[in-house]
């Protein structure tokens, strides 16, 4: 058994944000029935393309799990479909443009009337505010929540990361008031409405950055490099690859000059003395100018330039392997090369290898989170309207006459053949 099993999800997500939810409740064992426009479908199975006239990757990777059914929700048989759908799922996701699903017809009210018990759940660029009717994407999300801000060098401009915080990251919160939702109408029986705003769920995975904002007020930020280095304005500064913690951090050269020949190694004040025996320094660990933590404050780049000059000697691995049997935190930086290759991500799931009708073998991230009682078995993702014949059936009840005559008012657009057993 699974954990989400028994729970209906209507899709209507498409892009990152959305399916990136989605995708999370069908591993959890949901029912995900992802409605895309006939003809078309989620943009993405078109976008970045890697190999000709099959889903991208950006799609596949996003959508396991999942069933698709194509609908035209602007066609009034399409309207009706979408009316029984409501009716018989549990929660309806979706991260339109504000207002589409008002524009289709189905407010949150008419929802309701339709099924009281309804989790309506959405991801929006902002909350209600001044920028609430905006349409945002990943990298906008990063810069109004105040990530790229903090994100990047002191003297450089600012920068978005690659990790999709905006986009997966407002995904995974909304997954959890999804379920928490859920939770709550076991005990209410009413569903209720879930908003995920990017702006939010940015400044959420950010918020240390606002710690060091209201810092800031009474006195200089001492683990930053402008500390050495002077120079603070008023407003909380980009920090390089300084740690964001208690303890300083950077990324130093190891051996082989390439581009990820880096690793971000960390100083603990008990790390101090074996750090400087590895280099050499032996002399450093008890003089007054270096032994503590607030001595060595206002020169953490000489401090980090003397391990440098050791670990540039050894490969980051040797480094680490190193550095951890003596109880020295540090993180090789790893190139996605790396992490496909990597073993141990294969062993646990994290990392799988999915064979699809008509791209052929993909690797894709697994599921994160491990639930010792509900394994993650991940499925490739469908071909557009794969499912439509067996929803409408299977799901809906529709008669085959009924079928028929959906299929005629041009709701569903051509009804995809079965795609033969793999
Ligand atoms: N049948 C008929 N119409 C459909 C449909 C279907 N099955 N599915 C979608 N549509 C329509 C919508 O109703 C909408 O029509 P309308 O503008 O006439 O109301 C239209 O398709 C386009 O939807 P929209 O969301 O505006 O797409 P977009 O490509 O213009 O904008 C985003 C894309 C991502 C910018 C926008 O959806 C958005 O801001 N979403 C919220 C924030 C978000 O999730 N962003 C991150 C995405 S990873």
């Amino acid at each position: 058994m699974k954990a989400l099993e028994g729970v209906r999800v209507l899709d209507f997500t498409h892009v990152q944000s959305g399916p990136t939810c989605t995708q999370l409740m069908a591993w959890f064992g949901a029912e995900v029935i992802k409605v895309e426009r006939p003809g078309v479908g989620d943009i993405t199975r078109g976008q970045l393309r890697d190999l000709p006239d099959v889903d991208s990757l950006y799609f596949t990777m996003l959508n396991a799990n999942k069933k698709s059914i194509t609908l035209d929700t602007k066609n009034e048989g399409g309207k009706r479909v979408l009316e029984r759908l409501v009716k018989s799922c549990d929660v309806l996701v979706e991260n339109f443009a504000p207002g589409a699903l008002d524009r289709m017809g189905f407010s949150w009210e008419r929802i309701q009337e339709l099924n009281p018990r309804m989790i309506y759940a959405s991801v929006k660029g902002f909350g209600p505010g001044p920028y609430e009717d905006c349409k945002v994407y990943e990298n906008v999300a990063q810069c109004t929540g105040g990530s790229a801000s903090t994100t990047g060098f002191e003297d450089g401009p600012p920068l978005v990361t690659g990790a999709q915080i905006g986009d997966s990251g407002t995904g995974l919160h909304l997954a959890l008031g999804i379920v928490t939702a859920l939770f709550q109408r076991e005990k209410s029986g009413r569903g209720q409405r879930v908003l995920a705003a990017m702006q939010d769920g940015v400044l959420n995975l950010a918020r240390v950055k606002l710690r060091d904002q209201q810092r800031l007020a009474h006195g200089p930020l001492k683990e930053y490099p402008q500390y050495a280095n002077g120079g603070f304005t008023d407003e909380c500064p980009r920090a390089g690859n300084a740690s964001g913690g208690g303890q300083p951090g950077w990324a130093v050269k190891t051996k082989g000059g390439g581009a990820n020949d880096y690793i971000y190694v960390i100083i603990q004040p008990p790390g101090w003395a074996e750090y400087m025996k590895l280099c050499g320094r032996a002399e450093l660990i008890d003089d007054p100018d270096w032994a503590t933590p607030e001595a060595r404050l206002h020169k953490l780049d000489k401090c980090f330039g003397i391990i440098e000059e050791w670990t540039k000697t050894k490969d980051k691995f040797e480094v680490m392997e190193i550095l951890n049997k003596i109880n020295i935190p540090c993180g090789p930086i790893l190139s996605m090369k790396e992490l496909a290759a990597e073993p141990s991500l294969r062993a646990t799931g994290t990392i799988v290898e999915v064979d699809h009708p008509t791209r052929g073998k993909y690797l894709t991230v697994g599921n994160p989170i491990k639930l010792s009682d509900s394994p993650t078995d991940v499925e490739r993702s469908p071909l557009l309207g794969e499912h439509t014949l067996e929803i409408l059936s299977g799901v809906l009840d529709y008669s085959e006459e009924e079928i028929e005559s959906i299929r005629q008012s041009g709701a569903v657009g051509k009804i995809a053949e079965p795609v033969a057993a793999e």
